[in-house]
């Protein structure tokens, strides 16, 4: 394939992924947004293929046949509610890939390059290991959080902040000491010990950073608290964004340059709303530390539980006009989005006016509620966000809590000592009647008790999220 061919195949995916990126932000073009970068990343994949640089086609094979039926295997197995943790998984890879790409590159002495180009392309090495390595071990972390393995509290060491400025200090010192010796052949700081090994000047520091880029990675995602785990997630995607830019410099290779600033600031961006719906500050929750805001134990829940049926609720439903129904990661666990459509149409054809309400951090993923329910096809403009609904509460009957927990907690409004203070909540202790669907009385991920279980408005519907409103539903049509 000539240059020119490539050059407009990589244009080409380049204007597939913006368009996918933005079919993305909308669930009635989400799927279209899917195709858009199926096809971008296919045309990608042919156009480095045949482009020239690829001789090795054998081994390409073999590694893309591994790679792709791994894939492929892990996506058909993987449950929905371990999304996340899949996603986690496929942040460390790209991270690590930037890291050994950046070896390689370093090995590679095939290009021969003097003066600014010299450095210029040092730097990148030195840059790229140091994204990729943060990427995989802090992704590594956040998997182990997302899937139980990793305590979900924060761990803080003492005087973490210091300890963090430290080993950033060291990298940029050891940055200075891989430029110097890689350059002059001298050996790091001066010492000769391993003059005639492997591990000579440069490969010393090279070695030395990585290994303070993987503390850093571990030590910075230890110390965020559960409830602040969205934010990571969005922005491990981001540093994997930012890795494949880095390696794409080290490879000279456009596409992948503009893929990971597409994938680097997409993330940095919903980072940022992440922060905004949580009330927090983007700069504290990667210095870590909340989950002791207010630096005394959070209240303990006290007050009476008030159990209900399915058959009463079914009456307080047929009794109420105004409707909303609160999602959250227990729908998700019970896969119970089909039976809650069935529900809602049966509502809806009585005459009452139903509405979603989800919070910006339910379930386990960004937007993970609002797929489930595209899934079961509960119409899109019922499906309302946090600021448009909250206000609303006061004017509604009956809100329906699905297996959400953290994300309609009062205490993150009124006690300034629990780990989720100041993150806003679903208010639907305002409504006339509040019904909780859980299977205990168990706390949900940020590990915090909930007062909205004992609030005197409060109904507990205890049991499986679909076993429950199956047999809603069956009340509800007899
Ligand atoms: P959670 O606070 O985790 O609460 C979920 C509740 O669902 C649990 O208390 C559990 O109680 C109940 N549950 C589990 N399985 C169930 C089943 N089969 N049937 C009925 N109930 C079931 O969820 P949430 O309210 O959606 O809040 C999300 C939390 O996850 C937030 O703290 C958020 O910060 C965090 N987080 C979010 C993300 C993203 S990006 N969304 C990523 C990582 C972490 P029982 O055990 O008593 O049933």
């Amino acid at each position: 394939m000539s240059q020119g061919l490539v050059t407009m195949s990589y244009i080409a995916a380049s204007i597939l992924f913006i368009l996918s990126l933005s079919g993305l932000s909308n669930q009635e073009t989400a799927r279209r947004g899917n195709y858009y970068g199926m096809l971008g990343m296919a045309i990608a994949i042919l156009a480095t293929i045949a482009g020239g640089h690829v001789t090795a086609y054998a081994i390409l094979a073999g590694a893309l046949l591994i790679g792709g039926s791994i894939g492929a295997f892990a996506a058909a197995r993987v449950e929905m509610t371990q999304m996340p943790e899949l996603v986690a998984l496929m942040h460390s890879l790209v991270g690590m890939a930037a890291v050994l790409v950046g070896y390689a590159s370093f090995m590679d002495h095939g290009i021969v390059l003097t003066g600014v180009e010299e450095t210029i392309h040092e730097l990148e090495i030195y840059i790229g290991i140091f994204i990729g390595a943060v990427t995989f071990s802090g992704s590594v972390i956040a998997f182990g959080k997302l899937c139980g393995k990793i305590t979900g509290k924060p761990v803080l060491l003492p005087a973490r902040h210091w300890l963090n400025l430290l080993l950033l200090i060291a990298t940029v010192i050891l940055g200075q000491q891989f430029l110097v010796s890689n350059e002059t052949g001298t050996p790091i700081f001066g010492n000769h010990l391993f003059d005639n090994s492997i591990f000579n000047g440069p490969v010393l520091a090279l070695l030395l950073m990585t290994v303070i880029a993987l503390v850093f990675g571990i030590h910075m995602v230890m110390a965020i608290g559960g409830a602040d785990m969205p934010v990571v997630v969005s922005m491990l995607n981001s540093y994997s964004g930012w890795a494949a830019a880095a390696t794409g410099f080290m490879l000279s290779n456009d596409l992948l340059i503009v893929t990971g600033a597409l994938v680097g600031s997409s993330g940095a961006i919903l980072s940022y709303i992440m922060c905004r719906a949580m009330n927090r500050h983007f700069l504290s929750v990667i210095a870590g530390g909340f989950g002791s805001v207010g630096g005394g134990a959070a209240a303990e829940v006290e007050g009476e539980v008030q159990p209900i049926e399915a058959e009463e609720t079914a009456q307080l439903l047929r009794d109420s006009k105004n409707i909303v129904i609160i999602p959250g990661y227990g729908m998700a666990v019970a896969q119970a989005q089909h039976t809650v459509n069935e529900i809602t149409k049966l509502l809806i054809g009585q005459g009452k006016k139903v509405r979603f309400a989800i919070h910006p951090v339910a379930g386990r993923m960004p937007g993970h509620m609002n797929v489930l329910l595209a899934e079961a096809k509960v119409p899109y403009d019922i499906v309302l966000e946090m600021d448009e609904i909250n206000a609303d509460f006061p004017d509604v009957d009956v809100s329906i809590v699905i297996g959400a927990n953290d994300i309609v907690n009062p205490s993150a409004l009124d006690d300034p000592n629990s780990p989720i203070a100041g993150m806003p909540v679903l208010e639907c202790w305002k409504s006339g009647t509040t019904i909780v669907m859980k299977r205990s009385m168990a706390s949900g991920y940020a590990g915090v008790g909930n007062p909205l279980f004992v609030h005197e408005n409060t109904r507990m519907l205890f049991g499986d999220a679909n076993d429950r409103l199956q047999a809603l539903l069956k009340a509800l049509q007899e």
